[in-house]
C-alpha cells in the first residue's frame, strides 16, 4: 500500500504530538511492508514567521497532492493583536476549505482504564464506541443572510440546508454504519425546524438503500441528555452542522480529556486528519502534551485513506494497552493516578 501523507503540525504542541503520530505510523509501515512517505510543510503562527502567511501556496499545493493531510494544531499568543484573517488560526480554516471535506467524523471511544477519569460512572462509559458525522459545510455557521446591527439591535444568522447536502453526508452516516453496528441516530429539531424536517425526510429517503442499517431519529435536545445516561446504546450519530459541533464536544466528558480526541474531515478533495485539541500553548515544549488524540489520529488515516482497518484496531488497541499498564500524561492523571508520562515515553510505549 502506497500512501504519500502531508505532515502540518503547525504550532505549540503539534509537532509534539504529531511527531509520535508519525512514528506509529512509519512502525505500521515497516510491519506491513507498506510505502508511506511524509511530506512536511508549515502552517499556522510558524508559516508566518517563516513566510508572512498562515497558509502558505506550497503547503496548499504539497496537501492536494497527497492522498491524506495530518495536521497538529495550530494558534500562538505571540499573534494575539494581528486581525483574525492574519492569525495561525486562519491557515486552519482557508486549508480547511481548499480541502473542501464535508463530513467531520469525531470518535467518541471510551477507554476502560480510563473510565475513572470521566465525571460520569464507569458502567455508564464503559465500551462506548460512538462515531459522531457533523456536517461541516452548511447550516447557520454559512448561510445567508447574516448580519448584526449593532445601531438597531438586530442580529441575524440563517440556517440553510438543501437536499443534495444533507444526501452526501447521510450516505457516510449509513455506509460508516453498515462497518461497524449497523445503527444510525440522526439527530435534528423537526418539531420546530424546517432544516430539521429536510434531513428527517432524507434521510428516510436514503434507508431503504441501506436496508442492514437501523434508523432512529433524535431531537437534539433530549438527545442531550440521552448522550449522558445511555451512551453505551449509539453507533453512528447523524447531524448538522451546529448540532454536531456541541454533541461531539458534550461527548468529550465520556473521555475525559480533550488530548484522547482524533478527528478526520472526508468527502472533499483529500481527506483531513487532526486531534480536536488546539496547540496549548500553556504546556508546549514541556514535554506534558498527550499525543495519545494525535496517535488515534493516526489510526483514523490508515482507516479511512487506506481502508487498513486491522492496522487501525491495533492501534488504538495498544492505545488503550498503554493505558492500562497505567501511563498517564498530565491530562490523564485524574481519579486517583498520578501523571508519570512524558509526550515521548507515551509515544513509545505505544510503539512497543
Ligand atoms: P487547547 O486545546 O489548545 O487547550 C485547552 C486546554 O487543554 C489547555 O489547558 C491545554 O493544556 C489542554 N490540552 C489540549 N491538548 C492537550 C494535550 N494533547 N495534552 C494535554 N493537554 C492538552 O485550546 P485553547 O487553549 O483554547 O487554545 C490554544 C490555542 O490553540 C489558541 O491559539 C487556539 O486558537 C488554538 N486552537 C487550535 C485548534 C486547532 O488547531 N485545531 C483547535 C482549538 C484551539
Ligand atoms: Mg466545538
Amino acid at each position: 500500500m502506497k500512501l504519500n501523507i502531508a505532515i502540518l503540525a503547525g504550532d505549540g504542541i503539534g509537532p509534539e504530538v504529531t511527531g509520535e503520530a508519525v512514528k506509529v505510523l512509519k512502525a505500521i509501515a515497516t510491519a506491513g511492508g507498506h510505502d508511506f512517505t511524509f511530506t512536511e510543510a508549515l502552517i499556522g503562527g510558524v508559516a508566518i514567521t517563516a513566510e508572512g502567511t498562515p497558509l502558505p501556496q506550497r503547503t496548499i499545493d504539497i496537501s492536494l497532492a497527497a492522498d491524506a493531510v495530518l495536521l497538529g494544531a495550530v494558534g500562538d499568543n505571540k499573534f494575539n493583536s494581528l486581525t483574525p484573517d492574519k492569525r495561525p488560526e486562519a491557515g486552519l480554516l482557508a486549508i480547511r476549505q481548499h480541502l473542501g471535506g464535508f463530513a467531520n467524523l469525531r470518535p467518541c471511544l471510551a477507554f476502560s482504564a480510563l473510565s475513572n477519569n470521566s465525571v460520569l460512572k464507569p458502567e455508564v462509559i464503559e465500551g462506548v464506541d460512538i462515531l459522531f458525522v457533523r456536517e461541516l459545510l452548511g447550516g447557520l455557521y454559512f448561510g445567508q443572510p447574516r448580519s448584526w446591527d449593532k445601531e438597531t439591535g438586530l442580529a441575524i444568522n440563517t440556517m440553510v440546508y438543501t437536499k443534495p447536502e444533507v444526501e452526501r453526508v447521510a450516505h457516510i452516516g449509513f455506509q460508516l454504519a453498515q462497518k461497524r453496528k449497523k445503527k444510525l441516530t440522526q439527530v435534528d429539531k423537526a418539531n420546530v425546524l424546517e432544516c430539521s424536517q429536510l434531513w428527517r425526510a432524507t434521510v428516510e429517503e436514503l434507508k431503504p438503500q441501506y436496508p442492514d442499517v437501523t434508523v432512529e431519529h433524535q431531537l437534539v435536545d433530549s438527545m442531550a441528555i440521552l448522550l449522558m445516561n445511555q451512551p453505551k446504546t449509539y453507533d453512528v450519530v447523524l447531524t448538522e452542522n451546529l448540532f454536531g459541533d456541541i454533541l461531539s464536544d458534550e461527548s468529550g466528558v465520556i473521555t475525559g480529556s480533550l488530548g484522547m480526541l482524533p478527528s478526520a474531515t472526508i468527502g472533499g478533495k483529500v481527506n483531513l486528519y487532526e486531534p480536536v485539541h488546539g496547540s496549548a500553548p500553556d504546556i508546549a515544549g514541556q514535554g506534558k502534551a498527550n499525543p495519545l488524540g494525535a496517535i488515534l489520529t493516526a489510526a483514523m488515516v490508515l482507516r479511512h485513506s487506506a481502508g487498513l482497518e486491522q492496522e487501525a484496531l491495533a492501534i488504538e488497541k495498544a492505545v488503550n494497552a498503554v493505558l492500562a499498564q497505567g501511563h498517564r500524561t498530565a491530562d490523564i492523571a485524574k481519579g486517583g493516578a498520578t501523571a508519570n508520562t512524558s509526550t515521548t515515553q507515551m509515544g513509545q510505549y505505544v510503539l512497543d
